[in-house]
């Protein structure tokens, strides 16, 4: 996602800035920006695009000075657009903030300074920042940044500055990555190793709730409440390329373990904060227009489509609208019947998929209104649709997608209970108790990802075959198609997904002794059916991996070996149960030896129709 540099010392800070943004820009981005103190006082440059046009921004305008700030910003809040690009100011000038993460409560915070008299320019909650700093600042920077921290929720790092102290620089960091790099007579800020690895491998780990104080001569930590803090110092041994991986051996996995953030990302200022209802502002559908919905069409290509499928469960279920899943290369060669009051729903990771954009346009020229689900803000599928829900993921490397298909889970569950409270289909309490359940999945996929190593030994026993069957019921058959297509993209061993009672109708032929069944069943009300399927293919021979959930002790009784994954409301499993097979297949890959972040003959984007 977004990156941050900061840098106090005695080189010109704006050379460093740039070359520690060049090594962040494998996140991603859009646009970014640098503040700089400089003999005129605090100034920003700022370029929409690559890095490269700030550069010859730079190069035409130069800021000379040896304390300063950056930024990548990879779009939320607002459009890529040089406005919208960090750093923010406040209306005097004086004070410069970088942020990632998002401020939940920031409109609140913004109607009040607003009234206040402050002016805004962008669309950015991160304006809020240095506005809010402003307003609070009495002589001393460190305890205006503690007191505007105190009035901001949610997730954030932020770099800060400002020309009334202008041999400060200032760190926070809650719940969205921060580390300071020590020098001799010089500190680094980072959202991630890399930006500072060229500069010192000695490095602070900021703690959630932690933040610093840079001088040249020195670095301070302490709590937000301003308890100083001593810590030894990190050496970093590794390599650029490890350090872009966070330590991961590969962008699937660093992706796989960042799920917990980008589904707390995604959910953010969308829960009320009394946990009752869903707030979907960047919906724009009247209650009148929703209420005319008869039909939603979901829409998409390879894993967006998987999540489409546990889509419809979710709307269906939730707000009893009738929903029909197409892949988007069928679509439109099909005739689909599309009416005014049809909804169509495509749901794209990169927003550029060829296929998918042209279904969004055919579902436009019959007249339908058109949501998207997006993880890129400023997309062609966000440009064109009618509304769009962006999946805060970050962006994602690694071919095989995994925390964006589970944020479109999560867009999902928000799109079905806001769809729900407004035509009315399920109670407030029932509403209220599937989103205290959301609140809970972070959590619970933590636990998940503590057990890797359970699910890397079976992950090895299955790599040593050539053909295997998923199996599952309901909303599981549509989970165990994802993992079908991951084990296939990223294994290559060959494997099919079955609605497990459909398997009796022709495949149960294929089962013979020892091929592995990976059986998912979280759904109570099925769960005997699935095991009667289960038996069906234990008979033939075949050696079963149950997928359950925590607390059902009949599962062990009929497989061979378990897995399980916390308990859940019934129609938010597939966000847990998707975790393990993203596992399998990423250690069954690793096995086999394969590139697990460049499969072969896949990409990441497809264009081309
Ligand atoms: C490609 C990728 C898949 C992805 C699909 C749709 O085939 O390899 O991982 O699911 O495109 O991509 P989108 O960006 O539209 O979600």
């Amino acid at each position: 996602m977004c990156g941050i540099v900061g840098y106090v010392g005695k080189r010109n800070s704006q050379n460093i800035l740039i070359e520690g943004l060049k090594k962040l820009e494998y996140r991603g981005y859009d646009s970014a920006g640098v503040a700089v103190y400089t003999t005129n006082g605090l100034k920003v440059s700022k370029a929409k695009g690559r890095l490269a046009n700030l550069e010859s921004k730079l190069g035409d305008a130069p800021l000379d000075g040896t304390i300063g700030i950056g930024h990548t910003r990879w779009a939320t809040h607002g459009k890529p657009s040089d406005v919208n690009s960090h750093p923010h100011t406040d209306n005097s000038q004086k004070f410069s903030v970088v942020h990632n993460g998002i401020i939940e409560n920031y409109i609140a915070l913004k109607e009040e300074l607003i009234a206040k008299g402050h002016v805004f320019v962008s669309e950015t909650d991160t304006e809020v920042i240095s506005h809010l700093i402003a307003s609070l600042y009495d002589g001393d920077i460190v305890k205006a940044v503690q007191a505007a921290v105190q009035r901001m929720t949610g997730a954030f790092a932020l770099g800060v500055l400002t020309e009334y102290e202008p041999d400060k620089l200032v760190a926070v960091r809650l719940q969205s990555p921060l580390i300071i790099g020590v020098g001799e007579g010089e500190n680094f800020i980072g959202s991630d190793i890399p930006a500072i690895l060229e500069y010192t491998r000695n490095v602070y780990i900021l703690n959630d709730g932690e933040m610093a104080l840079l001088t040249r001569d020195g670095v301070e930590l302490m709590t937000l409440e301003g308890n100083f803090i001593s810590r030894e110092l990190f050496h970093v041994d590794w390599d650029i390329v490890t350090a872009e991986k966070a330590g991961f051996d590969h962008f699937m996995l660093k992706e796989i373990h960042e799920q917990p953030k980008a589904y707390r990302d995604t959910m953010g200022v969308r829960l009320d904060a009394s946990g009752r209802k869903v707030v979907l502002t960047e919906v724009g559908m009247t209650p009148e227009q929703i209420r005319s919905i008869r039909n939603v069409h979901i829409v998409a290509c390879g894993t967006a489509y998987h999540a489409g499928l546990v889509g419809k469960t979710v709307i269906e279920k939730l707000a009893r609208i009738p929903v029909e899943n197409d892949v988007a290369s069928e679509y439109r060669y099909r005739s689909p019947i599309i009416t005014p009051e049809t909804l169509v729903i495509v749901v794209s990771q990169s927003g550029e998929t060829a296929d998918t954009l042209a279904a969004l346009r055919e579902a436009k020229r019959c007249g339908a209104r058109v949501l998207a689900i997006t993880n890129v803000v400023g997309s062609s599928v966000a440009r064109e649709a009618d509304d769009v829900i962006v999946t805060w993921a970050g962006p994602e490397i690694a071919v095989a997608s995994t925390k964006a298909y589970t944020s479109q889970l999560i867009a999902f569950y928000l799109l079905g209970l806001y769809l729900a409270q407004t035509l009315g289909t399920q109670d407030e309490a029932a509403i209220a108790e599937v989103i205290a359940e959301l609140k809970e999945l972070p959590e619970k996929v933590e636990a998940i990802l503590a057990q890797s190593e359970t699910i890397k030994e079976i992950a090895e026993q299955i790599a040593t075959h050539d053909n295997l069957f998923f199996i599952g019921r309901g909303v599981d058959y549509a989970v165990v198609l994802e993992g079908s297509l991951k084990l296939k993209e990223i294994s290559y061993i060959h494997s099919e997904a079955y609605a497990a009672g459909e398997l009796k109708h022709g495949t149960l032929a294929l089962i013979e002794e020892g091929i592995p069944v990976i059986a998912l069943a979280t759904q109570h009300d099925l769960f005997e059916k699935t095991v009667s399927n289960i038996k069906e293919v234990k008979a033939r021979g075949a050696h079963v991996f149950g997928i359950h959930e925590a607390g059902n002790e009949e599962m062990a009784k009929v497989v061979d070996q378990v897995f399980a994954v916390p308990a859940t409301h019934p129609l938010l499993t597939p966000a847990l149960s998707v975790i393990p097979l993203q596992l399998l297949s990423y250690y069954a890959s690793l096995a086999r030896g394969n590139d697990v972040d460049k499969p072969r003959n896949l990409a990441k984007s497809v264009t081309v129709e």
